[in-house]
C-alpha cells in the first residue's frame, strides 16, 4: 500500500483530485468509480475548479458510484444520485448516461440491482479507479463490518452506528433507509487501482485497524492490503494511530528521490 500523510484535509483533497485528473489524461474514457460521504467533498470542488480553468473534459469518461440507499427516490436531496448531481455532475461535461449509481428504478426487484449493476460495470470494462472512504468502523462503501469478503453488490442492512454517523442528514429518523445497495468487497477489489481517503482524527481508529491490522471482515478495509495498487491519502489526524508512520513518510521520500534519480538521467 502506498501510504502518503499530508499535512490537512485540503491536501488531500488536492492530491485526489490530482490523481483522477491523471487518469483522465492518460486515459480519457476512463470508468471512475466513485463515493459519497463528507470526506471526497473537497476533493469533487477541487476537480470541478480544475474543469473550469484548464482543457480536462469527462465527456467519455463513465463512472460508478458505490452505493445508494434503498427506498429513497433518485430525487429526493438525500439520495447519493442526487448528491453526485449536485457535487460534481451538474458541474462538469460529464454525459449523464455514463453516470451509474446501484439505484433501483421503479418496479424493480432490489435484489435484482446487484447482479444488474455487476454487468453494468463488466460491460464498460471494470473500473479504472475506485475513490473510497472509510466509515469510522472500517466499512468501505455500505460493506459494514462482517460483510464478506468476496462479496459483490447486493442489499445490505446498515449497522445503528452508520446510521448515527448519517443522521444529521435526514430531517427525521423515520425518513432515513436502514438499508441500502453497495458494491461489494469484491467488486471493489476488481478495480484496477484504488485510492482511499481519510481524513479527521475520528478516522485514526479504523485507518490503524485497516492498514497495520490483520485482514478481516471486522474491519472491511483491511481487504485493500490484498490488492496490488492501492494508494492511502490521509491527513495528520486520520494517519495520528498509526504505529509505522514514520516510516511511510520515509517511504515517500525515498520514492521522491529515485523518481528525481531516474528524470534526471
Ligand atoms: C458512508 C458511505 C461510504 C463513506 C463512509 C464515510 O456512509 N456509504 O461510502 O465512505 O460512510 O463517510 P464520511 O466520508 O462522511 O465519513
Amino acid at each position: 500500500m502506498d501510504i502518503v500523510i499530508l499535512k490537512d484535509s485540503e491536501q488531500v483533497a488536492v492530491a485526489g483530485a490530482r490523481a483522477l485528473q491523471d487518469l483522465l489524461t492518460k486515459k480519457p474514457d476512463a470508468v471512475l468509480g466513485l463515493a459519497t460521504g463528507r470526506t471526497p467533498l473537497a476533493m469533487y470542488r477541487q476537480l470541478v475548479a480544475a474543469y473550469e480553468k484548464s482543457s480536462m473534459s469527462f465527456r467519455d469518461a463513465t463512472t460508478f458510484n458505490l452505493d445508494e440507499y434503498l427506498g429513497i427516490k433518485p430525487a429526493d436531496p438525500q439520495s447519493y444520485r442526487s448528491y453526485m448531481q449536485r457535487e460534481l455532475f451538474d458541474d462538469i461535461d460529464i454525459e449523464m448516461s455514463n453516470t451509474h449509481l446501484p439505484e433501483c428504478v421503479a418496479g424493480e426487484n432490489p435484489l435484482d440491482v446487484g447482479p444488474r449493476y455487476e454487468e453494468e460495470i463488466r460491460a464498460r470494462g471494470g473500473i479504472d479507479l475506485q475513490v473510497l472512504g472509510i466509515g469510522q468502523n472500517g466499512h468501505i462503501g455500505f460493506n459494514e463490518p462482517s460483510s464478506s469478503l468476496s462479496s459483490r453488490t447486493r442489499v445490505k442492512t446498515l449497522t445503528r452506528e452508520t446510521i448515527a454517523n448519517n443522521r444529521e442528514y435526514f430531517d427525521d429518523a423515520a425518513s432515513q433507509p436502514q438499508l441500502a445497495i453497495t458494491m461489494g468487497i469484491a467488486t471493489i477489489m476488481d478495480a484496477n487501482e484504488i485510492l482511499l481517503l481519510a481524513t479527521g482524527a475520528e478516522k485514526a481508529e479504523a485507518v490503524r485497524q485497516s492498514i497495520e491490522g490483520p485482514v478481516s471482515s471486522m474491519w472491511p478495509a483491511s481487504i485493500l492490503q490484498m490488492h496490488e495498487r492501492v494508494t492511502v491519502l490521509l491527513d495528520e489526524s486520520a494517519a495520528s494511530a498509526l504505529e509505522k508512520r514514520d516510516y511511510y513518510n520515509w517511504v515517500q521520500d525515498q520514492k521522491r528521490l529515485l523518481l528525481a534519480q531516474i528524470e534526471n538521467s
